[in-house]
């Protein structure tokens, strides 16, 4: 699990670093940060599987539900004390939109699980995720409200989930 974490974050880290790399026009060395953080995630995949962690969907479910749960009843409200303690308005911002996000996907598992658990798949219904803070929503894009309830962006930003 040490190895999975340390993956996980390698693959994140350097898609930022690419990210950093295209902006300043190293077109080829940004192609390496991707290859590596591609190669990154197959090896967090094959640690995480290794270690018998990934079960049938309503257990993986419950899992994920509880995760959730953990991060927006005590990982972010403790964070977000700390950075108004400290005064630090970015990671404020950040920790608050996290943890508004993991409500909506505690609710989004929630109902996953419910139907899981009699066999059924969710209804289908197009997935969007906003850009900015990574707010979920399901339902057409026509139907969603114009600017995201979490960060206020128009939702043209939204990236549609296949
Ligand atoms: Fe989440
Ligand atoms: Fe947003």
């Amino acid at each position: 699990m040490t190895a999975f974490a340390g993956e996980s974050q390698a693959n994140r880290k350097y898609l930022a670093y690419a990210e950093k790399a295209e902006k300043d026009g190293f077109l080829q060395i940004a192609k390496v940060f991707r290859a590596a953080a591609v190669a990154e995630s197959i090896h967090a995949q094959n640690h995480f599987r290794t270690g018998g962690h990934v079960n049938n969907t309503v257990e993986n479910l419950i899992d994920a539900i509880s995760g959730e749960h953990y991060e927006f009843t005590s990982m972010y409200p403790d964070f977000l004390t700390m950075a108004i303690q400290e005064g630090n308005k970015k990671a404020e911002k950040s920790f608050h939109w996290a943890n508004e996000v993991e409500k909506m996907h505690h609710r989004l598992y929630t109902e996953a699980l419910s139907v899981a658990k009699s066999e059924k798949d969710l209804e289908e219904k197009e997935m969007w995720v906003c850009s900015i803070c990574g707010a979920t929503f399901e339902g057409n894009h026509e139907d969603l409200e114009e600017i995201c309830p979490v960060c206020q962006t128009k939702k043209d930003k939204y990236i549609k989930i296949d």
